[in-house]
């Protein structure tokens, strides 16, 4: 089946009692026994749950696995998934990574006795010359956020098995509609739900999938232990957001082409970081390993944070606030906001000046959202 089929209709029809053409919901903290040998599949809702179990079955489709969890939020997939690993290991992430997985690795897990090495990944040969005796995991996040830096996920995989560590890919910025990282050889995918799987801005959530059975196993130990798994009601928002997962990424990529063509050719406009500019020095890496390019895009004003104001108080389609993946078109000012949680020497180090601003570009009319723009950059 086709991708945009099996959005449609894996982990759905449930319902044999009144075939109904969608998930039901399933609040029920607990489920009846039949007796003291066995239940139905569910017997408590942390354990798992119908509803739950239909969006989960969903996106191990989806991003070619064996199995999900999903999960509250992104950060507790990604704090989940870091329990695979003890003290004294050794992970090596992005240098650019988003600022909350940043904050919980350097502030958290760091405490926890896991050391980790943050390096500038766009190159393979620093992620082989951080390798130690200790190294367990390669950890890729790309296209990076805000600056869209884009990893090559299968050299960074063959750095990888090379020295038997495993990697474990947060595909949250493209959505497997457009990109796949289980096919250049990544261990585990990791989402914040939030963003383009549930597509509405209406549901914080996450997933861990897996591909192999004993990644699978202890995520789902993990998750149960330390109760990390979504409610119901937010699972079925999220089985209800990815149905249209394949329309709405071919409408929001369509805008930020758009938009990103505007900007680079304004003169208030330093940069722009958009892969799907051919002057974005990793275009053909993109092409390559990504369907599209995506709806994230970055770009630096002249005249710094003053300037960066007075376009923010312009803009009337494009909503200051954090977040991203929902149809409508957000504006966010990373040095504030998205990442704050970093330091400012390790803001700068990332690339991220007082004159950037990250959008995400919603499936409202490419014409309208330049044209937002171009008033509020020409005021
Ligand atoms: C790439 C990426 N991963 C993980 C997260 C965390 O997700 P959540 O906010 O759902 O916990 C975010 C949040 O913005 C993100 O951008």
């Amino acid at each position: 089946m086709h991708f945009e089929t099996r959005c449609v209709h894996t982990g759905v029809d449930k319902d044999s009692t009144w075939l109904s053409a969608t998930t039901p919901i399933y609040p029920s903290s607990t489920f009846r026994w039949d007796n003291l040998d066995g239940h139905r599949g569910f017997d408590y809702t942390r354990s798992g749950n119908p509803t739950r179990r239909a969006l989960e079955e969903n996106l191990a489709a989806l991003e070619g696995g064996i199995d999900c969890r999903a999960t509250s939020t992104g950060m507790s997939a990604i704090a989940g998934v870091l329990h695979l690993f003890q003290p004294g290991d050794h992970i090596i992430a992005g240098h650019d990574i988003y600022g909350g997985t940043y904050r919980l690795f350097d502030a958290v897990f760091r405490k926890m006795g896991i050391d980790f090495e943050f390096v500038r990944m766009g190159d393979p040969e620093n992620v082989r010359k951080a390798l130690r005796p200790n190294t367990k995991c390669i950890w890729i996040e790309t296209p990076s956020n805000p600056l869209l830096n884009i990893v090559d996920i299968q050299a960074i995989c063959d750095v990888a098995k090379s020295a038997g560590v495993i990697t474990i890919a947060d595909n949250t910025f493209l959505s497997p509609y457009l990109q796949r990282p289980f096919e250049f050889g990544v261990d585990i995918v990791v989402h914040s739900t939030t963003k383009y799987l549930n597509g509405h801005s209406d549901v914080v959530g996450g997933a861990i999938i897996t591909r192999d059975k004993a990644h699978a196993e202890r995520v789902s130990y993990v998750v149960n232990a330390l109760g990390l798994a979504c409610s119901p009601f937010d699972a079925w928002l999220v089985l209800r957001g990815v149905k249209t997962l394949g329309p709405r990424m071919e409408a929001h990529q369509k805008g930020a082409q758009a938009l990103a063509e505007f900007l680079n050719g304004q003169p208030t406009v330093a940069k722009v970081y958009y892969p799907g500019l051919t002057d974005h020095p990793q275009h053909a890496l993109a092409k390559r390993q990504q369907k599209g390019f995506g709806a994230m895009l970055s770009f630096d004003v002249q005249g710094g944070r003053p300037a960066v104001e007075k376009i923010l108080s312009k803009l009337t389609l494009f909503q200051l606030a954090e977040s991203l993946g929902g149809v409508e078109s957000l504006i966010e000012y990373p040095d504030t906001m998205s990442h704050a949680s970093m330091t400012e020497p390790a803001r700068r180090e990332a690339g991220i000046t007082a004159s950037t601003l990250r959008v995400s570009v919603g499936i409202e009319h490419p014409d309208d959202l330049v044209a937002d723009f171009r008033q509020a950059l020409e005021g």
